[in-house]
């Protein structure tokens, strides 16, 4: 797979060459119940107000075997990553909107 020059230091291998970005939200048991759906709802809210529905995918996952961090989320091949409802915004701030995907002047 191939990546586009680093961006941040943090997500630097998460934008690839074609600018897309798959995001993994498990709907596993232990991440349903720590609200797997909310944090998927969430993060198609705001990638859907920020027109980037073409740019960052969606998808529902399995367990991704790291359940006691539930809600587990994944960037492409990056590592697992824990997001609750109430860390939606954080991690788009961090990891959407810091890939530069985003325009510039982009309010949510
Ligand atoms: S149920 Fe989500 S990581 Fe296991």
């Amino acid at each position: 797979m191939k990546y586009l020059q680093k961006r941040t230091p943090e997500y630097s291998d998460t934008l690839k060459e074609d600018k897309t970005m798959d995001i993994f939200v498990c709907i596993g048991s232990a991440c349903h119940i720590k609200g797997s759906y909310a944090v998927l709802n969430g993060l198609q809210n705001r990638v859907q107000a920020a027109g980037l529905e073409e740019s960052v995918i969606l998808k529902a996952s399995f367990c991704m075997g790291e359940c006691t961090r539930a809600v587990c989320v994944r960037v492409d091949d990056g590592p697992v990553q824990s997001v609750s409802p109430d860390t939606i915004d954080e991690f788009f701030n961090r990891v959407i909107k810091a890939s530069g995907l985003c325009p510039a002047n982009l309010q949510l």
